[in-house]
This record gives structure tokens, sequence and C-alpha cells, in this order.
């Protein structure tokens, strides 16, 4: 089965199998044996080559909305897209989720790298999670503390990882908007509305991020590197212009994007592969490319950035070879 059109980075590869999961009773039932990828809408997954396992699509469908007294409870299948669901609601008067409009992919995949742009994480909102266990076939529920969310990160990624379906996502939208106007393009709003900060959202991301469905791209395909502020503090001295964020008391975040910019690589091409010229955070490709390019491309990047900044980039898109998960670090010397 080909896979091309099931990643939003497109590069040509075929499973062994591929099954679409539509209903909950049907996980009882699937087998789980390795090698499986479990996929929503392949926007933050790569498949560098063929696949020698079974790849897993969630599709289940379904928005429940309940009204209580201080919020609206959204309980959402897996399968929904994500982008819809933050239409939809805003039109439903339901605000909260507008400065995480125009995310790719689906709800259930939301929680496992926690999603989040423009200042909110997902992580804010949700109330619990459900999932099935692949081990006991049971369906299990965590609630938010036990999702273990980071930045970019969840249970789902380490404890949980290839043990868990996550099969329903439960939000709580308080019923007192609040909105977030922490990032630049928003505080030039001339009316504060939901409407307005998701319009705002949605101009931002276009003006920067490609399309996925028009040019296939992954988003960001690195982590903003967490460092400590002493690190930050001997960057700064040469490099007095680095964006950096407060991340709890003793680390910055700092942007990857400003980092493989001024490392002189928006524009920088391997085969059809390319440091996207908008934003250099983000690889797309233009076609005719291996996985072997993508390697190459992760690799000369991180290489790149390391001998200017020591800091190397973590890829955050998930990487899938021909059997199995895999992370790519390039030879620091
Ligand atoms: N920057 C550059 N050059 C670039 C890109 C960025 O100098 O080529 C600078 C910008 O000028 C800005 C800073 O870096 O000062 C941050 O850039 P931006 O606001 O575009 O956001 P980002 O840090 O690159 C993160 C998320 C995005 C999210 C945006 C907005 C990660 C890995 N990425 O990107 O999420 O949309 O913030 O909040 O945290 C994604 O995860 O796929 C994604 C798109």
């Amino acid at each position: 089965h080909s896979l091309q059109t099931l990643h939003t980075f497109a590069l040509t590869s075929q499973c062994q199998q591929f099954v679409k999961i539509n209903n909950l009773e049907q996980l009882k039932t699937q087998s789980f044996k390795p090698p499986f990828c479990l996929l929503g809408e392949g926007s933050n997954t790569v498949f560098l080559n063929d696949y020698t396992g079974t790849v897993i699509k969630m599709a289940t469908q379904g928005v429940q909305i309940k009204e209580r007294a201080n919020d609206y409870l959204i309980s959402v299948a897996a399968g929904e897209n994500w982008h819809q669901l933050v239409s939809e609601l805003l039109a439903k008067n339901i605000p909260g989720l507008e400065n995480l409009a125009l995310i790719p992919g689906t709800v259930g995949a939301a929680p496992v790298q926690n999603i989040g742009a423009y200042g909110v994480e997902l992580a804010k909102f949700v109330e619990s999670v459900e999932y099935f266990d692949i081990a006991n076939k049971t369906f299990n529920t965590l609630n938010n503390a036990q999702c273990e969310f980071g930045y970019r990160d969840s249970i789902f990624k380490h404890a949980l990882k290839n043990k868990a379906v996550i099969t329903t996502v439960h939000l709580a939208l308080p019923k007192g908007w609040q909105p977030v106007l922490s990032y630049g393009p928003l505080q030039q709003l001339a009316a504060v509305t939901p409407q307005a900060v998701f319009e705002q959202v949605i101009a931002t991301r276009n003006s920067k991020l490609p399309n996925p469905y028009t040019l296939p791209n992954a988003g960001s395909f690195f982590k903003n590197p967490i460092i400590t502020n002493q690190c930050l503090a001997a960057l700064l001295t040469t490099f007095a212009d680095l964006p950096h964020y407060k991340h709890g008391a003793k680390h910055h975040k700092v942007a990857a994007g400003w980092l493989i910019e001024q490392a002189g690589l928006k524009g920088y091409r391997i085969a059809g592969i390319e440091v996207h010229k908008q934003q250099a955070l983000v690889l797309v490709n233009y076609g005719q490319s291996q996985g072997s390019d993508l390697i190459a491309m992760i690799k000369h990047i991180q290489h790149s950035v390391f001998s200017r900044y020591n800091i190397m980039l973590e890829h955050e898109v998930r990487l899938i070879n021909n059997s199995s998960e895999c992370h790519i670090t390039a030879d620091p010397t």
C-alpha cells in the first residue's frame, strides 16, 4: 500500500499492510504484532523508505459537547481533524482553541506531542485522554497530570510509546474567554474577539508556513532547543539578537529557525528537499527526493548549527525507517 498520500512530507514509500480504524471495536481484534505504526493524518511523521510493518490509521469520528457550570466539556474521537474542530467550536461560540487554528493533523495525535502555537499549548485544555491499552486490550483514561505534558512532549512518547492508541480526547473550554495575545502579531489586533484572533493566527501561519497539502512538509522539523540560562548568557555575548523565551527558572528556549537561518541555510537544498525560504525551521519537499536525502539534510543542519553554536538540534518530526522509529543525530566532529 502506498504511503505517499498518508504522510504530508510525501516521500514515496510503501507499507506491507494498511489498516484504517473506523470504530473502537476494531481495536480489540486488530493484531498489533510488531512492527506497526499508529498514524493520524501523517503531518508529523515521515516514512523514510518502505515500511515492512502495518500502518494503522485512526479514523474514528464524533464530537460531543456537554455544557457544565463553568465550562464546556468537548469529547472528540481521535480521527477528527484538528482545525475543523477549532472552527466548529468557534462557530458554536465556544472559543479557547483559536491560537491553535490551522495546525494540521488529527485530534488523537494532538496530545502525543502536545501541539502548541502562538503562546498556547493543548495541555492547557486537556481534561483527560482515553486510550486503548494494546497489551491488555482495555480502554483506560489518563487525567491531565498523568499525561505528563511538556514542550512537544507527553507520556505517549515515553512510557506509553507503542503501547497505547489514543481513542478520545476530552477538552474543557472555560466559559469566561481569556485571550492569549503574547505573540507579536496578535498584539496589534484592533478588536480582540475569538474570531479576530482565529483569523490573525491563520493569516500569520499562511504567511510563513507552507500548506502541507500543496507543498509537502511536516511543519517545524526541529524542536526549539531548551538550554540553561548560563549557556544562553554565553551565546548572547556573540549572538546578541538570538530570540529566547524563559522556560522555567533555570532554562530558556531559543529559536531554532533563527539558528538555522543565521547559519546561512535558508534555501539550502539536497535533491528536492529545501530549507524553507520563509521559515528556516520547516523543510519542504519539492519531489524527486528519497529518505537518504532527508537524512543527509538533517545531519547537515545539525552539524552546521552545532559547529556554530554548540547546540545539537533534535528533530521534532517522527521518522520511521523500514521497521521502526529512528532518531538522527549528526556526528558533532
Ligand atoms: N526566526 C528566524 N528565522 C526563521 C524562522 C524563525 O529568525 O527562519 C525567528 C523569528 O523571527 C522569531 C523566532 O525565530 O523571532 C520564532 O519564530 P516563529 O515565531 O516563526 O516560531 P518557531 O519558534 O519557529 C514555533 C513552533 C511552531 C509554532 C510557532 C508559533 C516549535 C518546534 N515550533 O515555531 O509550531 O507554529 O512557534 O507559535 O516549537 C510545529 O510544531 O510544527 C509548528 C509549526
